[in-house]
């Protein structure tokens, strides 16, 4: 499929955006994706070993126009849900595909059991720590040169208590924020 100039693509609210496990045939966007907005890419044994973990891992891809333009995941430890990885095509970004994959990754860690959800983030990525505070999520730490590539430190972020009442509402407050349909597919 040819790719679009950004200028070309739908609004947010015309996306038709579906939001479905991420299965082995997601991969190759994936990855394409994953180049373009990491400086150390995960592989495709890395993508497949986490697919291969169903008890521990939950992955998601987003696609708009019969395409893959998102996907994140989440791994499972005891109470605690950590998010691996979030991304968005560059072309798709700030079109709420980000908060929707969130929204979709914190439900399923309410609906695994988890009570709280935490993950690291470089200390200069404003834009994903504007979108995970919205989420509740606050700094609790620094990992001192966790990024290997760079040395840069990592951020570390937990919102507590996800499986209170309060943080369902505030997960139907940020769906409701999202313009026009998505459809949830859940893993089986
Ligand atoms: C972080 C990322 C996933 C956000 O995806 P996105 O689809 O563009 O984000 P959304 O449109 O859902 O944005 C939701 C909110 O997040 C914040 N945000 C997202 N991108 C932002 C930016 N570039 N600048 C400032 N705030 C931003 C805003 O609060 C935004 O709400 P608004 O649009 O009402 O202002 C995307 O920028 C990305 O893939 N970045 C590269 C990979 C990465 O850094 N992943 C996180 C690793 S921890």
């Amino acid at each position: 499929m040819a790719v679009r100039p950004e200028e070309q693509l739908p609004p947010a609210e015309d996306l038709g955006v579906q939001v479905v496990p991420m299965r082995r045939r997601h991969l190759r966007s994936v990855l394409q994706i994953e180049a373009q907005v990491y400086p150390r890419p995960w592989t495709l044994g890395l993508f497949l070993s986490e697919l291969n973990l169903h008890a521990a891992r939950s992955y998601f891809v987003a696609r708009a126009e019969g395409r893959v333009v998102g996907y994140g995941g989440l791994m499972f430890s005891l109470e605690d849900a950590h998010i691996t990885t979030l991304a968005v095509d560059p072309r798709w970004q700030r079109r709420k595909l980000g908060q929707r994959l969130m929204v979709v990754l914190a439900r399923e860690a309410v609906r695994r059991g988890a009570k709280n959800l935490t993950l690291e983030v470089r200390v200069s990525n404003g834009p994903a720590q504007g979108l995970y505070r919205r989420f509740g999520l606050a700094p609790a730490g620094i990992r001192k040169g966790y990024y290997v590539e760079s040395g840069e430190d990592a951020i570390v972020m937990w919102a507590h208590g996800i499986d209170d009442e309060a943080y369902s509402d505030r997960l139907r407050r940020l769906w409701a924020d999202i313009p026009g349909p998505t459809l949830v597919e859940h893993p089986r």
